[in-house]
């Protein structure tokens, strides 16, 4: 059976020269790199290459990249290693989990936080940043693009914000790494995560850059790996992967790949809004990375949908989250001001460096036929139509 994958922002495949690079790093180069000998010299080597490939991608000193297990510790030990009781947080209301949970964990010990609202295409307003700003505001945390829309924040003029107050500005730009050029400077953030295996690097691998001069209190105890900024023996293997890709996503983004991939995104809305009635794109109005659309088919459940169109052989994914045993619409499309039967519909259609138009053609075949099938059985749709 013919699978074609559309979850990019889920996990991407390594690429075949991530692994490549990789290889040796299991086997013959083993080593610690910590040790002294030969073995932990050779390991050390290749983990400093990979940090100055991945501060050559984010345009920072390497010195200031933490290698961490992925974006969800990046986030954690970004706000964890900075606030204090009695601090403010500002956030938004669309963040990932990693943030608004570690958030809402913070708040329960003492941390005030505020989550600020979206517009209904899905983006933070930089003048509500700067409103919320109170004499005791330590940090501010807004993302860099949107893992359900894909929407891309104003991050350079939060940044600007953030610097004017003198508050330590994060970014969390999981979903930006090798979609858009990062520039920590442009941005004027003190913080950013990024997650390997959303650029083709290997799961569980992660990056958190921390400007020269932040103190960060670190998560784990243990050696003094990272500068003391992150207590374990690194993943060489991993992080080999992450300088790789870090490389490719430089390359990519001069070599037009991702013109491509909007390409391809573009044809897949178009062909999708013209051949099914009643549906939509969530936060189309706004900039978007290159790879992601998030439509709404009304008068079904985007689970459904998601489930039908597996059955098919086509992977995307749905916003909801499933909270005891009843599908919750996505934080991100509510914040956004969509009723839940809507946000409920939705889905995410995320594409990768390696989609065709053959994939995209693919799509445009199977996605009306399901949801055509899916509507046959929902009594709101039978409604609509016998109304009309
Ligand atoms: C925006 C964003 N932040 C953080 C994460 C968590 O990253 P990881 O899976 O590496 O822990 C994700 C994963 O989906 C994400 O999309």
């Amino acid at each position: 059976m013919r699978r074609i994958y559309m979850d990019a922002n889920a996990t991407t495949p390594l690429l075949p020269e991530v692994l490549d690079a990789m290889r040796p790093w299991f086997i013959e180069s083993f080593g610690n790199a910590s040790s002294i000998h030969i073995h932990g010299q050779h390991a050390r080597a290749a983990v400093e290459q990979a940090r100055e490939n991945v501060a050559a991608m984010l345009n920072c000193r390497p010195s200031e990249i933490v290698f961490t297990s992925g974006g969800t510790e990046s986030d954690n030990m970004a706000l964890f290693g900075l606030l204090q009781p009695g601090d403010h947080l500002i956030t938004s209301s669309i963040e990932h989990h990693a943030v608004l949970h570690a958030a809402e964990k913070l708040s329960e010990r003492g941390i005030e936080v505020t989550f600020l609202p979206v517009s209904a295409d899905g983006v933070v307003d930089p003048f509500d940043v700067y409103r919320a700003l109170k004499p005791r505001t330590k940090v501010i945390s807004v993302m860099m693009a949107n893992n359900e829309t894909g929407v891309i924040q104003p991050v350079a003029e939060i940044g600007k914000i953030a610097a004017e107050a003198e508050v330590y500005f994060h970014t969390d730009a999981v979903q930006a790494a090798g979609k858009l050029p990062i520039d920590v400077k442009a941005i004027g953030c003190k913080l950013l995560s990024i997650s390997g295996h959303k650029m083709h690097a290997p799961q569980g691998t992660g990056i958190l850059y921390v400007r020269k001069g932040t103190h960060l209190e670190p998560l784990f105890f243990g050696g003094s790996h990272e500068r003391q900024r992150r207590a374990g023996t690194e993943n060489v293997a991993g992080i080999v992967g992450l300088g790789k890709a870090a490389e490719v996503a430089i390359r990519e983004l001069k070599s037009g790949a991702i013109e491509r991939v909007a390409a391809l995104r573009d044809r897949l809305e178009q062909g999708i809004l013209g051949n099914v009635d009643e549906c939509g794109v969530n936060g189309v109005g706004q900039a978007r990375v290159a790879n992601t659309t998030n439509f709404y088919f009304d008068h079904l459940e985007g689970e459904a949908l998601v489930i039908a169109l597996d059955l098919k052989g086509l992977a995307v994914s749905g916003g909801s989250a499933c909270a005891s045993g009843a599908t919750e619409p996505s934080h991100v499309l509510t914040a956004m001001g969509l009723a839940p039967a809507r946000a409920r519909a939705s889905l995410r259609f995320s594409l990768t460096k390696q989609s065709t138009d053959a994939d995209v053609d693919f799509a445009l075949e199977v996605v009306p036929k399901a949801v055509a099938r899916l509507r046959e059985l929902s009594p709101t749709y039978k409604q609509v139509a016998v109304e009309a």
